[in-house]
């Protein structure tokens, strides 16, 4: 399948960014074509609710920021996976722009299934997080293939990129 995965902690040599290329190594070797996007270094503004997209734009946004790369991105992948840290008990806010964003066309065109991959340093739940993921997998009638989530003490560990690796064999 043609995967995506938005990754979105800014912090490069971070847990999140090493979860995502733990699952984007798994997911290759399985076979899958996978796009990894830094999302934390990309400029995306929140959406304006302006309604251009809806009315003269005809689905497109009227904010020509770095969201025009990811359109097409977005729109062609069957599997999206979204990589985040834990900021004030949910998912940060440079992944919240991106899904936001997609305003425009309702619903990433041939997604069929999510993951999500969270860090933080605390443990917890973060039911704000794992909510908002189950709802925007419901609301686009996509498959929630899961999360991994690890805390301080489970971030790079052998453990942890296990459960990494069962979370693609969901796929
Ligand atoms: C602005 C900010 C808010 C944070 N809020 C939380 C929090 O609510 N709960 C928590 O456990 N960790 C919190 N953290 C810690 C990060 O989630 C944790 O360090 C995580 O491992 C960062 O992921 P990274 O290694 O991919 O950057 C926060 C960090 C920052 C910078």
């Amino acid at each position: 399948m043609n995967i995506l995965i938005l990754q979105a902690s800014p912090r490069a040599n971070g847990n999140t960014a090493w979860m995502a290329e733990e699952y984007k190594k798994a997911a290759e070797a399985a076979g899958h074509e996978v796009t990894l996007v830094n999302v934390a270094k990309k400029k995306i503004a929140g959406c304006m609710a302006c309604g251009y997209c809806r009315g003269k734009g005809e689905g497109a946004c009227i904010q020509k920021d770095d969201m025009q790369e990811l359109y097409p991105l977005m729109n062609g992948a069957e599997v999206l996976v979204l990589a985040a840290p834990i900021y004030y008990f949910t998912l940060c806010a440079q992944i919240q722009a991106p899904i936001q964003r997609m305003y425009c066309v309702q619903k990433p065109a041939k997604v069929k299934k999510m993951a999500l991959l969270m860090s933080s340093y605390s443990p917890g739940v973060y039911d704000g997080a794992t909510a908002e993921f189950r709802d925007i997998c419901n609301y686009w009638g996509v498959e929630n293939t899961g999360f991994v989530s690890a805390k301080i003490d489970e971030q790079k560990t052998e453990a942890t990129k296990q459960k990494v690796v069962d979370l693609v064999m969901k796929l």
